[in-house]
């Protein structure tokens, strides 16, 4: 496996949270969270609600995880967190962005080729006081 497409050690990745990281989509830098679904399995995700895109499920700290499903925050909207299949909220049905991740040797691996990795955390500056992104439309 490429190291760099390294995003982090399987075993940082919370069971009950996300951990945020940042690709590169062209020359676009995203934001997306990292999740793991029992000891082998991970899944990632652009990291918004597919209610309202401005809307980040993980806003630095980890998202809320609560019986295998991510929950946003806002609306209270739950996705199942290995499909991204919004169960549950004003946007029920709907599916978050996937990102291709496996765990290979104990590491988590990105494996999508439509995304770089850039890395663990947000590279993207926040106005917290307006919770909207500074630079960036
Ligand atoms: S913005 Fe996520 S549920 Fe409304």
């Amino acid at each position: 496996m490429d190291e760099d497409s390294r995003i982090a050690d399987a075993s940082e990745v919370p069971a009950d949270s996300t951990l945020l990281f940042t690709v590169r989509d062209g020359l676009d830098e995203r934001e997306a969270i990292l999740t793991k679904n029992g000891d082998d399995e991970v899944a990632a995700f652009e990291n918004y609600c597919q209610h309202w895109t401005d809307v980040r499920l993980d806003k630095g700290s980890g998202a809320t995880k609560r019986d295998g499903e991510l929950v946003c925050g806002k609306h209270g909207a739950l996705f199942e967190a290995d499909s991204g299949c919004c169960t549950y909220g004003p946007c029920e049905g709907a599916v978050l962005e996937d990102i291709g991740v496996t765990i290979e040797d104990g590491a988590v691996y990105l494996t999508d080729d439509d995304y770089e990795f850039v890395q663990v955390g947000s590279s993207m500056e926040y106005d917290l006081s307006s919770n909207r992104s500074l630079g960036f439309d």
